[in-house]
């Protein structure tokens, strides 16, 4: 198997250090641990796309001391980790809005996608400042736009037209895990998983390692996907095999 799109709501980094005894950014900080872990690991797994949910728009709800923490582990992942991921042929992305990420952030950041252009092995989109249902919003505005100048008949503004800018070309994960055991999607990717498989955990994100994905992907891997159609019989199986 090859070529899967996981896509990863890391939560329960503040339980997690809460539990500790320790203060919330204290999670986010080990969290960091999990990511680079769950990066090593992605490409023997199948995974050739990894989208995970870092920052949410609505995350600036939080106080400006744990968002500027954020930040500045963003730009201490980026400077940091950026040999390994040239090594291993990681390329990271980044989704989201980006006019309000903090300057040295961005920098960092545009830094790394720069020098990770040519990575193969990993796609790895980093989603931050981001909010899908802004993401939908803006892909209608562009078409309507193109409406208004005359350059688009209504008719013409297609699904297929809305998935294009709404994705960009990247397929829909496959499979949505969140950690942390909450069950909801929380403003991400909520065009792209019309047919993703969902996988709760009940691991907080700072605890998540290398083989609490593979048993994600195990479990994956047991699922019957439809995409509406019924089930194909044993022997139209054979014969996809064949
Ligand atoms: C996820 O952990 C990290 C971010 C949202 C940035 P949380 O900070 O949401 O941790 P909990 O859910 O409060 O435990
Ligand atoms: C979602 O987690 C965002 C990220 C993991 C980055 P939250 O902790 O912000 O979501 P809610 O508030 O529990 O829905
Ligand atoms: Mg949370």
């Amino acid at each position: 198997m090859s070529g899967l799109h996981v896509a990863i709501i890391m939560d329960g980094n503040g339980r997690w250090a809460k539990a500790q005894g320790l203060p919330r950014w204290r999670g986010h900080v080990a969290g960091v641990d999990s990511v680079r872990d769950v990066v090593r690991a992605a490409p023997d797994l199948g995974v050739r796309v990894l989208t995970l949910y870092a920052f949410s728009s609505d995350n600036w709800k939080r106080p400006p001391m744990e968002v500027g923490r954020l930040f500045w582990l963003l730009r201490r992942y980026c400077i940091r980790e950026r040999d390994e991921l040239v090594a291993n042929g990681v390329r990271v992305t980044a989704i989201g809005r980006r006019d309000r990420i903090p300057a040295a952030a961005l920098r960092a950041l545009e830094q790394l996608e720069r020098d990770t252009a040519e990575g193969t092995k990993l796609h790895l989109r980093l989603a931050i400042d981001y909010s899908s249902r802004a993401a939908i919003a803006e892909a209608v505005r562009t078409l309507a736009r193109q409406v208004a100048e005359g350059r688009l008949a209504p008719a013409e503004m297609t699904e297929q037209k809305l998935n294009h800018l709404i994705t960009r070309g990247v397929a829909q994960p496959d499979l949505l895990i969140r950690t942390a055991g909450e069950r909801r999607l929380s403003d991400f990717l909520l065009w792209e998983v019309a047919y993703t498989e969902l996988y709760f955990s009940p691991t907080a994100w700072p605890a998540f390692r290398r083989e609490h994905l593979a048993e994600a992907l195990a479990d994956f891997r047991r699922r019957e996907r439809r995409f509406g159609a019924v089930p194909a019989t044993r022997e139209e199986r054979q014969v996809a095999v064949v």
